[in-house]
């Protein structure tokens, strides 16, 4: 995708912090329309944080979070959730509910926010299921399927109200280093085919290579961000030491993630 498009998140100079503490400061950059975004750093740098401040959930403690030229901090009543609605969300602890099917749990937003018919809504719901690529698996329950079908499932709920933008918090932690690989393909077809803007936060170098076209890097020490760009150029260029090493440890285990090296 092309680097020049239009910026659709603006961040400026926003800090965010709980009671005293504060975690990031002087957060400013865009994310641009259609492109995946990478939001990468250490376990507790501040990540998810950062993720709840861009959709509105989280108020940071100073700065501004624009969506399409809107305040999402100050915003309030119907414009506030006017804003969310354009917000799919799957959140780091998002499971699907284990006692509907996925047909169900993706028609859930629908269920809460349209006023669709039944039918219509079971539409809306296939065809996002159809996208990720479990049509055939509607009827399932989550249990009988792999953790990344799993995963997809709740990407295909996150698009229901047809989202224009997506947050995914940690897609791949706990799935094997395929069902990853193919949740980054899925991911990198919705960008392409659907042109939806993706902003991820993640620990895995592969998927940030496979599908990030830009990513800025949180660093829980420093307070704030050391890097941002294309993850090939941070690879290559960056001058500073904690990004070099995050690039260049190739297969060591992800803090926190769980995830075995290959
Ligand atoms: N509700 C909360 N109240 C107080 N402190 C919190 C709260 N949520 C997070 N924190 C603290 O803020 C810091 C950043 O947390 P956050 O969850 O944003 O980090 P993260 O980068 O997403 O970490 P991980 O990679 O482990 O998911 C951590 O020190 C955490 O303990
Ligand atoms: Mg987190």
């Amino acid at each position: 995708m092309s680097g020049q498009a239009a910026a659709v998140i603006e961040v400026r100079d926003v800090s965010l912090g709980y009671g005293d503490r504060v975690i990031q400061r002087n957060l400013t950059f865009d994310v641009r329309r259609g492109e995946v975004f990478g939001i990468l750093g250490g376990s507790g740098s501040g990540k998810s944080s950062l993720l709840k401040a861009m959709i509105g959930l989280f108020r940071p403690l100073s700065g501004r979070i624009l969506f399409e030229g809107e305040d999402i901090v100050t915003a309030q009543g119907e414009d506030r959730l006017r804003l969310l609605r354009r917000f799919g969300v799957m959140y780091q602890s998002g499971a699907l509910f284990g006692s509907m099917t996925l047909l169900e749990n993706a028609r859930l937003p629908l269920d809460e926010f349209s006023d669709l018919s039944a039918a219509e809504k079971d539409l809306v719901a296939l065809a996002k299921l159809n996208q990720v690529g479990l049509l055939a698996a509607a009827r399932r329950m989550p249990a009988e399927l792999s953790g990344g079908m799993q995963k997809r499932a709740g990407i295909a709920r996150a698009m229901a109200l047809d989202p224009g933008i997506l947050f995914l918090d940690e897609p791949s932690a706990g799935l094997d280093p395929s069902s990853s690989a193919g949740l980054d393909e899925t991911i990198r077809e919705l960008s392409r085919h659907l042109g939806i803007t993706f902003v991820l936060v993640t620990h895995e170098l592969q998927s940030i290579y496979a599908i990030a076209d830009r990513c800025i890097m949180l660093d829980g020490a420093a307070g704030t961000t050391i890097a941002e760009g294309r993850p090939a150029d941070l690879r290559d260029h960056s001058d500073n030491p904690t990004v070099r090493q995050f690039f260049l440890r190739q297969a060591a285990p992800a803090p926190g993630t769980g995830n075995a090296a290959r």
